[in-house]
């Protein structure tokens, strides 16, 4: 197997087993693409640069004294070696990406449209405020509609992602309890067991303590066992609504009742937002604080680590601790307010506001939707998670029974149980019917968990086409076509992994391949 530059390649050579026989080690158009450093060559390069004129070096003993062996490539390779990889990639606009608990949703491309716009594209978080006043508008108007949406107090714009959102939120839940004189005392967070897992993570970055808050046999969170969980060293719960299983938390109210009557504050993880946005409130079920993905209900890209934005919205009584910087009208305009100036705030969260650009698709979705679209949208959401779950629910197995889900379906692997396959062979067979997977072994509660979002972007033909491919594997699955389960992914670029050797041996930095 050959790169692209008629060496052999170490990937073509990990291959080799199950590779079509091809000279180049290409299938189709599907190109082999090996590392950088093993396609480029020392002496090539994209750019000519001038010999720099003689001069005296002053990095002494610093400096270099043999070539480095950096790859080059000439512009046309660099741009094919991108390009190759780009297009192994897996993305929403490639397909249906059901990422339970992930909501990657189309992404509009008037939202990308509007965010390219000089305006918004070029500015610096330097310029003097009267330049950049639309944008300051901007970031207060999406502010404005979130506040609508959620019916909360304040909102703080700049965390840039939901673990950051949870960290502001939760630090505004100390700043307050630090008011009280109660940060000595209370000194726990209640978590449910089936949180994500940025929750504990969270409290315990901040110093809390976690203690787990057991769901009932209906996978949600019972007010009972709050009450149970809640005594005077308990500065907050964590709950996540609608929960990691799909499901509204249908005692949120008395949960929130009794955390309030605690002392405590309910920070609501709202990372699945998209499932309610224009049917509830988080602000009038009792909510003090909660983070809104952006990049997941309000359709900004995400994917890879970001960027993303996670707006924070807080209730009245935490409101005095939002941080800085936010956007605030003085006289005629808008500036961001930098410093703390005697208030309350916990303090300065990020450098500048936030993701502008994620600001503006976001806003573009928002009032390109409208409140009846956006409503509109999470009803689809959940029709099509109840659709899927519906048409599969006599083949897969459902921890929680026959009973309606919101925006996600949930499968357990108990169904497969005989069948000597499991929730990750079911995965990877997926693969080799062009879909990506749904998110599998989440929530951790529920044994060989298969979480399917499909969002509201989907039509009913795309839903039709991704559950009888569902179907057709299950009934293989059943029929004990094993083999070809633990084979899969085998049209995919690369095999399966051997993720225990992947997770205990990882091979963190690259090494030169000895001469073929
Ligand atoms: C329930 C839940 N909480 C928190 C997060 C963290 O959000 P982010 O990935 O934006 O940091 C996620 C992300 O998937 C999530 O699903």
């Amino acid at each position: 197997m050959l790169n692209t530059q008629g060496r052999p390649t170490r990937a073509g050579e990990a291959q080799s087993a199950a590779s079509t026989a091809t000279f180049t080690g290409n299938r189709g158009l599907d190109i082999e693409e090996a590392p950088l450093f093993e396609i480029g060559r020392a002496d090539a390069t994209g750019v000519d640069i001038d010999e720099p004129k003689p001069f005296v070096s002053r990095l002494g003993a610093l400096e270099r004294r043999a070539p480095i062996g950096l790859a080059g490539l000439t512009e046309p390779e660099a741009m094919r070696h991108y390009v190759r990889l780009s297009q192994k990639n897996y993305a929403i606009d490639a397909g249906i990406y059901p990422l339970g608990s992930c909501t990657m949703k189309h992404n509009p491309r008037l939202n990308e449209k509007m965010a390219r716009l000089s305006g918004f594209a070029d500015i610096h978080p330097f310029q003097p405020f009267s330049t950049v006043q639309g944008a300051l508008e901007l970031i207060e108007t999406l502010a404005n509609a979130l506040l609508v949406m959620t019916g909360m107090s304040a909102i703080a714009m700049s965390p840039k992602a939901g673990a950051h959102g949870e960290l502001c939120g939760m630090m505004a839940i100390k700043a307050a309890i630090e008011a009280r004189g109660e940060e000595k005392t209370r000194k726990v967070v209640l978590v449910p067991d089936s949180a994500h897992g940025t929750n504990p993570a969270t409290a315990a970055t901040l110093g809390f303590s976690v203690r787990a808050v057991p769901a009932n046999d209906q996978g949600v969170v019972p007010a009972s066992a709050v009450r149970a969980a809640l005594s005077p060293d308990v500065a907050a719960i964590m709950l996540t609504n609608p929960n990691t299983c799909g499901l509204f938390e249908t005692d949120i109210v008395g949960v929130a009742a009794a955390v309030r009557e605690a002392g405590a504050y309910f920070y609501c993880d709202g990372a699945n937002f998209n499932a309610i946005v224009g049917k509830t409130k988080p602000g009038e079920l009792g909510v003090d604080a909660m983070h809104i993905n952006l990049h997941k209900t309000f359709s900004t890209p995400h994917g890879g680590g970001g960027p993303g934005a996670g707006p924070v919205v807080l209730s009245e009584r935490l409101a005095p601790f939002a941080p800085v910087p936010c956007v605030v009208r003085h006289g005629d305009g808008l500036v961001l307010r930098e410093h703390e100036e005697g208030g309350r705030s916990f303090g300065r969260l990020t450098a500048f506001h936030g993701q502008m650009g994620m600001f503006v698709r976001a806003l573009a979705f928002i009032l390109s939707h409208g409140a009846d679209g956006l409503k509109q949208a999470s009803e689809d959401a959940v029709l099509s998670a109840n659709y899927i779950r519906a048409c599969l629910n006599d083949l897969m197995s459902s921890p929680f029974g026959d009973r309606p889900c919101m925006h996600e379906a949930l499968f357990d692997d108990r169904w497969l149980k005989e069948t000597g396959i499991s929730t990750l062979d079911f995965a990877k067979a997926m693969i080799d019917e062009g879909f990506h997977p749904p998110t599998v072994y989440f929530p951790l509660v529920v044994h060989g968990a298969m979480l399917i979002e499909p969002t509201e972007s989907e039509s009913k033909a795309s839903l039709d086409l991704f559950i009888m491919t569902l179907r057709d594997l299950a009934m293989k699955a059943l029929r004990g076509e094993r083999d070809s389960f633990l084979a899969a992914p085998s049209l995919a670029p690369r095999r399966r992994l051997d993720e225990t050797r992947a997770a205990r041996q990882p091979i963190l930095k690259w090494t030169k391949p000895a001469p073929a």
